[in-house]
């Protein structure tokens, strides 16, 4: 984190990668806009009324001037509040589902600008390609070239809303990281980005200790090489060399924690 807006808002530096793990969102004809949710975390929407995807309709029909009428369904796979970027996720798909059910065929760059107005990670979410993320979220470059490596993520089942997680945030801000243009392999990656940290891990292990419980749990499985927590947390991830590596090493984490092992979306498993 780089320093605060003056409306409160941290200017952030970050890398963003997109895992092969994922929500699921349908936008089919529908006379008003409804949502359904189901699948294993949707547990915990069910007492949210007003849900980022049913937001994120409601946006794009005004932005557009179109009639919010859909049928959205939700299938939740990935913890809510759990910092690894869910939420965003699922509102920068149904922006993308529904340009295509009205037929907007509107760019990026215009679904951008409704996608920031939901939340400062939507856009990325848009793009949904490696970045680096600046401003508050909404300054995009490319990630430098990524190796094939493996990914275990860890939730503690705790979730950790964002507000709470920044205001709690204390100590001085960091400077921009100074990264390569690539990197050959997942060590010489993991190596690099041990150098620098995630500046609101200290906030979030005080909100939530289970944080330090999941770290600890990844650096012990063989073949980690880095583990972290993802943005506001209580998400913690771990670097393996290859997908199969991290799928293998997730099996061994607690069941009683969300878990999942793999490699990045698009990238071969
Ligand atoms: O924009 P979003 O809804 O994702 O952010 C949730 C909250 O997280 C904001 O209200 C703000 O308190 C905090 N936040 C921040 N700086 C950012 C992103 C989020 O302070 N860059």
């Amino acid at each position: 984190m780089t320093g605060r807006r003056a409306d409160g808002y941290h200017l952030l530096d970050s890398l963003v990668v997109f895992a092969d793990a994922a929500d699921g969102i349908e936008a089919l004809p529908g006379a008003q806009l409804s949502l359904a949710v189901d699948g294993p975390e949707a547990g915990a929407l069910e007492a949210e009324p007003d849900n980022l995807v049913l937001r994120a309709a409601r946006a794009l029909s005004a932005a557009a001037g179109v009639p919010p009428s859909a049928a959205l369904a939700l299938h939740k796979v990935l913890p809510v509040a759990s910092g690894i970027g869910g939420g965003s996720a699922d509102a920068a798909a149904a922006l993308r589902a529904l340009d295509a059910l009205w037929g907007l065929g509107w760019p990026d760059a215009r679904l951008a600008e409704v996608a920031l107005s939901l939340g400062a990670d939507v856009p990325v979410c848009v793009a949904s390609r490696p970045a680096r993320m600046s401003g508050v979220g909404e300054m995009l470059a490319p990630a430098p070239s990524l190796p094939r490596f493996g990914m275990v993520l860890v939730n503690p089942r705790v979730a950790l809303p964002t507000p709470a997680v920044f205001r709690a945030r204390d100590g001085a801000f960091s400077q921009p990281a100074v990264l390569p243009d690539g990197w050959e392999d997942a060590a010489a990656m993991a190596s690099d980005l041990a150098a620098l940290r995630n500046d609101l891990e200290p906030a979030a292990m005080v909100l939530c200790p289970a944080v330090a419980a999941a770290l600890a749990a990844l650096r012990d499985l063989p073949g980690c090489l880095l583990a972290r927590m993802s943005g506001s947390g209580a998400t913690c991830f771990a670097i393996f060399d290859q997908p199969g590596d991290a799928r293998r090493a997730a099996t061994a984490l607690p069941a009683v924690w969300w878990r999942w092992g793999g490699g990045l979306h698009g990238t071969p498993g």
